[in-house]
């Protein structure tokens, strides 16, 4: 273990036995633990940064059950959680999975290697009715068998009952210092360890620790923190606390905000919404979050807590420059607040790959029209910028104007006065550019109730 490192003891369910590990370096990854400590070397392992799905595991919370990317989740994020590998799909006396029979039955597996990271997906979906097999099998990638026959293995096994031993309870854990219960135990902790590092779903600081080989220490661990996963939904706003994961958003969003729901759809994917938090996503600060310009357009609020002292501000000023936020040592995002109702919100994702890609460009439009005028306009990118940024050159060019096809044309030029977008591996400065322009258009249209949705093909 590296030198500053807090060893840690802690307590889960594998493959529905209880093991108890004390002297845990915050830094294992479950992929090598299962791996290298316990021999169980079913969980694959592919590219080590939770884009390829070989190492899926399911794992079952007081939330509920998910799969997971095991290569990117910390040991100790398991404390008081049950975990099955895919050792532990198939049942005590080695009776298959309807899954793993149907695999079989329709040819879904040829080398092999992406294959239990497969199983647990489509076992995960099974057992929650999920069946919409291609969302939930974004996070696989296979480059031999191809996905018809495992769709169809996904279809053909969804009628059949869940195995028994599927269903399981977490374990009672004691509370710990670097796993805190609450929000007021975590502003404590993080008050007196203010050079300390925060853990939600660990989908950034697993690459911390995969990637760049970086030690992090003292470590606070949020996920017991039940008062940050709080989702509380008044007349005319919603809070959603830092802890609350991107599923569970877009599960909120498919009713509250549909486009805001289908940008989400394509986050990362199943394993990765089943971990990130919104505040991770806001925290980390990234000019390509996928929240921050949904959250800014639509004039949402950040809570902020040190000790017992907190603040609120608007969620665009928490942005100061590339890498730097608002946030004092300490302090912590304890929460996020938007309003309801704002039905013309619009969010365009653009991205090289349909799944599992991070924005190129990421568009999000809150314009209120009354008769024919536009009265208000709130506009936001991602990837535009060293930061998620609102656009106000287009803004100030909207508001009070007619809704036309000549304010469009002004607008589309103001964009140049808001951004200079840089240019790297993911686009030019000038596609860009252009790709903002054209979502003002296709926001345009969108409003003006022309199908715009580029999601599927129709004649
Ligand atoms: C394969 C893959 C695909 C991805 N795809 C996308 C995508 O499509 N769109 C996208 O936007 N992102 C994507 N991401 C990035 C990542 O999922 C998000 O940034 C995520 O929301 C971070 O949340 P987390 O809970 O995992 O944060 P963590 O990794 O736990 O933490 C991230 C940072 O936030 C800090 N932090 C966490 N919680 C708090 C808090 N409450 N208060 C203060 N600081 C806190 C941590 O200390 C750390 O600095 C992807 C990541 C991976 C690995
Ligand atoms: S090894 Fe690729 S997602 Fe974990
Ligand atoms: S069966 Fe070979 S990668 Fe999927």
């Amino acid at each position: 273990m590296a030198a500053g490192l807090i060893a840690m003891d802690i307590t889960f369910l594998l493959n529905g036995e209880t093991v108890t590990l004390n002297g845990v370096a915050p830094t294992v990854t479950l992929l090598d633990w299962l791996r290298e400590t316990r021999g169980l070397k079913g969980t694959k392992e592919g590219c080590n940064e939770g884009d390829c799905g070989a190492c899926t595991v399911m794992v079952t919370d007081a939330q509920g059950v998910k799969a997971l990317n095991a290569c990117i989740l910390l040991l100790p994020q398991l404390h008081g959680k049950a975990l099955r590998t895919v050792e532990g799909i198939a049942g005590p006396d080695r009776a298959g999975h309807p899954v793993q029979e149907a695999m079989v039955a329709e040819h879904g597996s040829q080398c092999g290697f992406c294959t239990p990271g497969f199983v647990v997906s489509m076992a995960v979906a099974h057992l929650k009715g999920d069946r919409a097999h291609d969302d939930a099998l974004a996070g696989n990638l296979c480059r031999c068998t191809g996905y018809a026959p495992i769709v169809r293995a996904a279809e053909a096994a969804a009628e059949a009952p869940v195995p028994n031993w599927m269903q399981e309870t977490p374990p009672q854990v004691e509370p710990t210092d670097a796993v805190p219960e609450t929000a007021d135990a975590l502003a404590e902790w993080y008050a007196a360890n203010p050079e300390g590092v925060l853990v939600a779903g660990a989908t950034d600081v697993g690459l911390w620790v995969t990637k760049q080989l970086r030690d992090i220490a003292p470590v606070a661990f949020l996920h017991r923190c039940r008062d940050l996963q709080q989702i509380d939904i008044a007349e005319t706003e919603i809070r959603i606390g830092a802890g609350v994961t991107m599923d569970r958003v877009h599960a909120l969003m498919q009713d509250e905000y549909p486009s805001y729901a289908e940008m989400i759809r394509r986050y990362g994917s199943a394993q990765v919404r089943a971990a990130a938090t919104i505040g991770g996503n806001i925290a980390n600060g990234s000019p390509i979050g996928d929240n921050p310009p949904a959250l800014i357009a639509l004039g949402a609020v950040l809570h902020l807590r040190k000790g017992d002292a907190r603040r609120q501000i608007p969620l665009e000023s928490f942005f100061l420059d590339y890498g730097k936020q608002d946030r004092q040592p300490g302090e912590f995002v304890e929460a996020v607040t938007l309003p309801r109702g704002a039905e013309a919100l619009r969010c365009y994702k653009i991205s090289k790959r349909f799944d599992q890609d991070i924005s190129a460009v990421c568009g999000c439009f809150n314009v209120t029209v009354q008769d024919g005028t536009i009265r208000s306009a709130r506009i936001a990118f991602g990837g535009m910028a060293g930061i998620p940024q609102r656009a106000h050159s287009v803004e100030e060019i909207l508001e009070g104007r007619p809704w036309s096809e000549a304010t469009l044309a002004n607008a589309r030029a103001a964009l140049a006065e808001d951004f200079e977008p840089l240019s790297d591996m993911r686009a030019s400065a000038e596609y860009r550019l252009e790709a903002a322009r054209n979502l003002l258009t296709r926001y345009f249209h969108d409003i003006s109730g022309t199908q715009v949705s580029v999601l599927g093909v129709s004649a």
